[in-house]
């Protein structure tokens, strides 16, 4: 029996109400699809930051390191500086494990009204391939004199022909698997230099994949073509911060933010890739039982598909499917149903 070993970061806020749900679904798919889950959780974060001065141990990525993959919540506290989860967390993962695909699928659910209520499941069904090591988010820049009439302060983008090139070979490759179409969402017409040099080497490799469409769109263009022809869209690649914006705005026209996926994936499987939902950690519905566990219930199985249990994966895309449109619904959908509630249908959902 293969075995398989998880870290399980629950963060802060919502964190441990969402992880624990997806781990029982998890379990669940693991004896029914016959492979062995060896889960350990961890407690870092915001929360963890207040107690010990940093949201993980001194030897937290060597701990990670050990792990196939990491199944992770949200970090970040009202009461905690929110400058700190980014650097001392979330890309500090990121990027040590060389985690440069950021994937996160759109889909419509059956059930789920998009507030694009004129759209249906075969129009909103595209997946966002974000750039996650490097751009706008590397967080290389400086402030000066922060209090004094002259100061200033500065944050330089770095795109590296490395970076986008490989980011680019992914979303080609994924292209291929689907309708064949990549939107580089991109803008190239202000950011003249570092967007400009991204568009170009997209554009060389797009050249190898004569199989499949490639389009450019603007990003103030694509936020609005999200919302009005989303059945445009297929494979959208784009930057680290405009993944980041246009995530969002994708969780959005699903129907919740709470439904959103998404994996943090080196797909040469050299060091273990981390599965977390797109949204944060909700500080103002922690505790009570209300959050939607569909974005972290998916995540865990984009998280089995990476490992290869894609069976599994799929039983868990169906017990959500089923639970979706049986109409169960949790607040931020305008329903009434806990969190438990819709874990347990979905974890019947797999079962039958
Ligand atoms: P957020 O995503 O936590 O919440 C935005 C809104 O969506 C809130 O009204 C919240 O109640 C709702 N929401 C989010 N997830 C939900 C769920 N599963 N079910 C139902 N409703 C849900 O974003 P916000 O408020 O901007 O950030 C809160 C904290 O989370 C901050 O400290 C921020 O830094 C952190 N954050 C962490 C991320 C990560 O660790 N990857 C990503 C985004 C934010
Ligand atoms: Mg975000």
């Amino acid at each position: 029996m293969k075995e398989y070993k998880i870290a399980a970061v629950h963060g802060d806020g919502i964190g441990s109400e969402i992880i624990p749900p997806g781990l029982r679904v998890l379990n669940q798919v693991a004896k029914k699809f016959n492979f062995g889950l060896e889960v350990k959780e961890f407690d870092w974060g915001a929360g963890y930051y207040k107690k010990h001065g940093d949201f993980m141990p001194e030897d937290g990525l060597d701990i990670l390191s050990r792990y196939d993959a990491i199944y992770f919540g949200a970090v970040g506290l009202p009461d905690v500086d929110d400058t700190l989860p980014a650097m001392m967390y979330t890309f500090k993962v990121r990027v040590h494990f060389k985690q440069y695909i950021n994937l996160r699928p759109v889909k419509l659910l059956p059930g789920i009204d998009s507030p694009l209520c004129n759209k249906g499941m075969d129009d909103i069904d595209f997946v966002i391939i974000r750039e996650n090591n490097e751009g706008e988010f590397v967080q290389n820049g400086k402030i000066i004199h922060p209090d004094e009439p002259h100061g200033l302060a500065t944050d330089t983008s770095v795109f590296t022909r490395k970076g986008i090139e490989q980011v680019a070979h992914y979303a080609f490759k994924l292209a291929r698997k689907r309708k064949k179409r990549v939107t580089n969402v991109t803008k190239s017409n202000t950011l003249i230099n570092t967007l400009a040099y991204w568009d170009k080497v997209i554009g060389e490799v797009a050249e190898q994949y004569s199989d499949v469409e490639y389009n450019q769109m603007y990003v103030d263009n694509a936020s609005a073509s999200f919302v009005l022809r989303p059945e445009v869209f297929d494979v959208v690649l784009t930057t680290n911060m405009i993944g980041d914006i246009l995530s969002d705005l994708g969780g959005s026209i699903m129907g919740s933010l709470g439904l959103g996926p998404s994996g943090n994936i080196n797909p040469e499987k050299d060091y273990p890739s981390m599965f977390e939902p797109i949204h944060g950690s909700a500080p103002d519905i922690a505790g009570k039982n209300l959050a939607n566990p569909i974005g972290t219930i998916w995540s865990g199985a984009l998280m089995l598909e990476h490992l290869g249990e894609v069976e599994a994966a799929n039983a868990i895309v169906d017990g959500i499917k089923k639970t979706t449109a049986s109409g169960l619904k949790t607040k931020d959908l305008g329903g009434d149903a806990k969190t438990d509630q819709v874990t347990d249908q979905i974890i019947k959902n797999i079962d039958s």
